[in-house]
């Protein structure tokens, strides 16, 4: 899977505006997260339901990062791209990141006994994903979901 550059680098590409941004390391940190992507989401034109699908995704990625990596930052914003607006968000950590990414990725497979549906059922409700994770130096995911024209 292709390797996004980091948000600051994507954005110029974009000649788009700085991303707001929130450090998660506990559950209530998530909990924020949800109103704040739901909100910013809907304010960027979005519908309630895909608002709803974005902060989601926010919370399963964020979720992963306290249960997995203990701590890390995920971050949001507007994206431009072949004349369409979106929504693009970042999950980065520097925990123990993933030993093997497609297994992680596929349904039901789940290192803690959960339902291991987070990271696939996100992959379902962006229009773009992007992940690169490797063992001792952390995971970071790029999701982007386009307005409908
Ligand atoms: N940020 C991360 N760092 C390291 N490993 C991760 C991270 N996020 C996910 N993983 C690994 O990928 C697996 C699958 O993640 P996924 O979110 O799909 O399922 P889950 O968290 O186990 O269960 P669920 O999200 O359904 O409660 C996890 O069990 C974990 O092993
Ligand atoms: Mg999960």
């Amino acid at each position: 899977m292709s390797l996004p550059n980091m948000p600051s680098s994507k954005l110029s590409e974009h000649g788009s505006r700085a991303f707001e941004s929130v450090s998660i390391c506990h559950e209530s940190d998530v909990c924020l997260l949800v109103l704040q992507v739901q909100h910013a989401a809907q304010h960027l034109g979005f519908n309630v339901v895909m608002a709803t699908q974005l902060s989601t995704v926010a919370s399963e990625l964020a979720m992963n990062i306290v249960k997995y990596a203990g701590r890390g930052d995920v971050s949001w914003g507007q994206c431009e791209g072949a004349g369409r607006s979106g929504f693009e968000l970042w999950a980065i950590d520097q925990g123990p990141g993933m030993a093997d990414v497609a297994l992680a990725l596929s349904e039901h497979y789940s290192s803690r006994g959960t339902l291991g549906l987070g990271l696939p059922g996100t992959r379902r409700l962006v229009d773009e994903f992007s992940i690169d994770s490797q063992p001792g130096k952390g995971t970071r995911i790029c999701i982007r979901k386009w307005l409908r024209r």
